[in-house]
C-alpha cells in the first residue's frame, strides 16, 4: 500500500469508527488508536524520510491535511456526543434549567428594632448621640451612683436579677441576690458611665435592654427595651425637659395626642414626673385598654439630683440637667393598641408581619 493509500485509508477508518461511536469513550480510543504515540497516522509521518525528495512536499501537505481533518472530526463528535450526554443526563434528573430560580422570603425588622431607630432617629434630628452601655453592671452604677440608698426596696433580690460572683481561688463564691454583680435593671446606669467620661454640654440617648425578675403577663416581660435621655448644660430647666417630651411624643405617637406630667419619686431626679400619653383606642373617654383613666404611661423623667452630678464631679452650681427613660415595648404597645406584651416576644410571623 502507497502512503497516499495508507492515508486516505485511516481517513476512512476514522470516519466509520466515528460514525458508529456512541459515547466520548469511544471517540477518545480512536484518537489514540490514530493520533497516540504509536497511533496509525503517527507512524506514517514517521515514514516521511523513507519518501523521495522530489515526492516528499506533496506527501508532507497531504499527511498533514489528513491529521488535521481527522483531528477535527474527532474534536466536533466528541463535543456532539458530550452535549447529547449531558442532555440525557438532565432528561433523566427532570431539570428544567429553563425554570426561574426561587425566590427566599426576605426578613424584616423586628417591631421593637424598628422603634427603637426611630426613637433614635428623632433624638439625633435634636443633636443627641446614641451611647452604649454594658447589661451586666455593678451595684455602683445600676444604684448607688444614681442615689439609691442602701435599702432602696429596688435593690431587693425580688427586682433583681444578681450573678454570682466568681470567687478568687479557695474563697466561697457569693450566695445568688448578695452579689453587686446584676443584669442592669434599667439603662440610667448609662448616664453615670458617659458623665465619667464626657464634660458637659452632653446631649446624648442609649438604647438597650434591661431585665426584671418579673412573671411575664399582658402588661410586663422580665427582659425589655429602654431608651435612656441625659442632657447636661448651663441653664437646663423643666421647660427644656418638657419641650424635648412633647416634641417626642407627637413625632412618635402623632399631633392629636396629649400629653400629662404626674408628679413621682425617681432617686436619681428632683422634682421627678412620669409622663402619660392619651389612650388611641378611646380618645381619651376611658376604656379597658387604659383601665378607664383615659391615660396610658409612656416614660419617666426628671432633673437630675444634683448628688448624682457628686459621685461623677460636675458642679451643680454651673450645670443643671434632665433626664428619662422610655419603654419602647410600651412605646410599641400604645401606638398599635396591643392588649398584650408577650405578643412581642412570642416571635409569631402571623403577628409580626403585619408591621
Ligand atoms: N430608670 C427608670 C425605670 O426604669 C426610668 C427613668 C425614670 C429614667 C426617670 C430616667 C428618669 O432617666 O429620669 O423605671
Amino acid at each position: 500500500m502507497s502512503m497516499a493509500e495508507s492515508l486516505e485509508a485511516i481517513q476512512h477508518e476514522v470516519e466509520q469508527g466515528l460514525a458508529q461511536a456512541s459515547s466520548p469513550e469511544e471517540i477518545e480510543a480512536i484518537r489514540v488508536q490514530v493520533l497516540g504515540k504509536k497511533g496509525s497516522l503517527t507512524a506514517v509521518m514517521h515514514m516521511m524520510g523513507s519518501v523521495s525528495k522530489e515526492e516528499r512536499p506533496h506527501m508532507g501537505k497531504l499527511a498533514n491535511d489528513v491529521r488535521e481533518q481527522v483531528t477535527s472530526l474527532i474534536a466536533k463528535r466528541k463535543s456532539e456526543l458530550m452535549d447529547a450526554c449531558m442532555l440525557k443526563q438532565f432528561e433523566a434528573q427532570k431539570v428544567d434549567i429553563t425554570l426561574p430560580g426561587r425566590a427566599y422570603p426576605k426578613g424584616t425588622q423586628h417591631l421593637i428594632s424598628s422603634i427603637r431607630e426611630e426613637i433614635e432617629d428623632i433624638f439625633t434630628g435634636l443633636g443627641y448621640t446614641v451611647e452604649d452601655g454594658p447589661y451586666v453592671e455593678t451595684t455602683y452604677y445600676n444604684f448607688t451612683a444614681l442615689n439609691a440608698p442602701e435599702d432602696h426596696p429596688s435593690r431587693s433580690a425580688k427586682d433583681t436579677f444578681y450573678l454570682v460572683d466568681r470567687a478568687p481561688e479557695g474563697k466561697e463564691h457569693h450566695v445568688l441576690g448578695e452579689s453587686d454583680v446584676l443584669l442592669r435593671t434599667q439603662t440610667s446606669g448609662v448616664q453615670v458611665h458617659v458623665m465619667e467620661h464626657t464634660k458637659p454640654p452632653i446631649y446624648m440617648i442609649c438604647p438597650g435592654t434591661v431585665f426584671r425578675p418579673d412573671t411575664a403577663d399582658a402588661n410586663h416581660l422580665p427582659q425589655f427595651t429602654q431608651v435612656e435621655g441625659l442632657v447636661v448644660d448651663k441653664g437646663i430647666t423643666f421647660g427644656d425637659l418638657k419641650g424635648t417630651l412633647d416634641y417626642f411624643c407627637k413625632e412618635i405617637f402623632g399631633k392629636d395626642r396629649k400629653t400629662r406630667y404626674r408628679p413621682h419619686f425617681f432617686p436619681f431626679t428632683e422634682p421627678s414626673c412620669e409622663v402619660d400619653v392619651s389612650c388611641g383606642v378611646c380618645k381619651g373617654s376611658g376604656c379597658r385598654f387604659c383601665k378607664y383613666t383615659g391615660w396610658l404611661e409612656i416614660l419617666g423623667c426628671g432633673l437630675v439630683d444634683p448628688n448624682v452630678f457628686g459621685y461623677v464631679g460636675i458642679d451643680p452650681e454651673v450645670y443643671s440637667g434632665f433626664a428619662f427613660g422610655i419603654g419602647v415595648e410600651r412605646v410599641a404597645a400604645l401606638r398599635y393598641d396591643l392588649p398584650d406584651l408577650r405578643m412581642l416576644m412570642a416571635g409569631d410571623m402571623r403577628f409580626l408581619r403585619q408591621f
